[in-house]
């Protein structure tokens, strides 16, 4: 295990003022106070109590300065974090997410989306919803407008319509060319030619080589926009938005709009997400798992770490899913912001990065990870 960052001694006492606060009913940047006296200005907590703070995954730059923006602007942190993972589910080109994202293995975009609010405790999810570009928006309006938390299919698409959002195909040109293509190398056993069976390529398609084979590989099942945030005040909000596993099965539900897996927000603790093997994160329950690991007293970093353990202790038993030695052959990214500003991430496997904006400006840090890369 690499990256291991011991600050046991000092979070533990965090963790307990935490669960004191919490049984005592504080609200508010009540914690981040508390926080603060307890660790008597060593760590993290400390130094960056009463400052904002947001984390996202790596395609999430822009959208950690937008939501600190906007926080610092004094808008609520859900609404900030819905403002900013708009950003990615508008743009085409991020081919995990809303506009351009990778669709289902009948060539339609799928999305699943959710959000959650600190202050009140409410969630709002939307899954599988096809034609609209911003589900996180939806969600939203599932957390403010209704007393359910999650709408799928047909019918979040009609509550989407309700709330005036317009219907678009969201499939682009390129992506439309990336699933054909994926279409004509699914089986040796149909009536399409792979690229290797063609005879006439007029339009100079060419086999791929090993390396974009393992790309495409790796891209299937990798983005996905997870951010969480909390205010100078110590509220928090979070909210992840996917068009989910590339060429999935019509109907195929991942991590991203359950909440507890792709997300969770605890007001009294902190905010968490995942990416990358949604089935992963719903079978730890990994944004929950990482939220109470930090309640128990871990920093951020140590509770992504101690979750992603977990399910590479418990893959082991889906032979499929585990190399030669054992180890997972998927990637799963899971990122946490605690009530006092503190922030982590860390991935099954070594190489992928975050993005953050502590109040110094948008960044990329490296995640801290489980195993190695091969
Ligand atoms: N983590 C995104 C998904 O599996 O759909």
């Amino acid at each position: 295990m690499s990256n291991h960052i011991d600050r046991r001694g000092f979070l533990v006492s965090v963790g307990a003022a935490a669960g004191a606060a919490a049984t005592a009913g504080l609200t508010g940047g009540a914690l981040g106070a508390v926080g603060q006296s307890q660790a008597g200005g060593a760590g993290v907590g400390a130094r960056r109590a009463g400052r904002v703070c947001a984390i996202s995954s790596a395609n999430g730059v822009q959208t950690v300065a937008k939501a600190v923006e906007r926080i610092r602007a004094g808008v609520d942190p859900a609404l900030a974090v819905v403002e900013g993972v708009g950003i990615a589910e508008a743009d085409p080109n991020d081919k995990t997410v809303g506009l351009g994202g990778r669709p289902n293995e009948l060539g339609i975009v799928e999305l699943d989306a959710s959000v959650m609010h600190g202050p009140t405790h409410k969630a709002g999810s939307v899954a599988s919803i096809q034609n609209i570009m911003h589900p996180a928006q939806v969600a939203l309006k599932v957390l403010q407008y209704t007393d359910h938390v999650m709408i799928v299919g047909d019918g979040a698409r009609k509550f989407a319509i309700a709330h005036g959002f317009k219907e678009e195909d969201l499939l682009t040109e390129e992506t439309r060319q990336e699933w054909m293509r994926w279409r004509r190398h699914r089986s040796d056993i149909d009536d399409w030619l792979t690229d290797s069976q063609m005879d006439w390529k007029p339009d100079g398609t060419r086999p791929l080589t090993n390396a974009e084979k393992r790309a495409e590989i790796e891209e299937r099942s990798a983005g996905t926009i997870h951010c969480s945030v909390v205010t100078p005040a110590g509220d928090l909000a979070g909210c992840t938005t996917t068009s989910g596993l590339a060429y999935k099965i019509p109907g195929r539900v991942g991590d991203s709009p359950i909440i507890g897996a792709g997300l969770f927000t605890d007001n009294e603790v902190g905010s968490a997400g995942a990416t990358g093997r949604g089935e992963e994160a719903i079978q730890s329950c990994g944004a929950h798992s990482v939220v109470m690991e930090m309640a128990g007293g871990k920093d951020p970093t140590e509770a992504c770490l101690a979750v992603l353990k977990k399910v590479a202790d418990r893959v082991r038993r889906q032979r499929r899913l585990v190399d030669e030695r054992g180890r997972p052959n998927f990637n799963l990214v899971l990122y946490a912001v605690r009530k006092d500003g503190a922030y982590g991430s860390a991935c099954m496997i070594e190489g992928r990065e975050f993005a953050v904006d502590d109040g110094n400006g948008a960044r990329r840090e490296k995640c801290a990870f489980l195993f190695e890369a091969r």
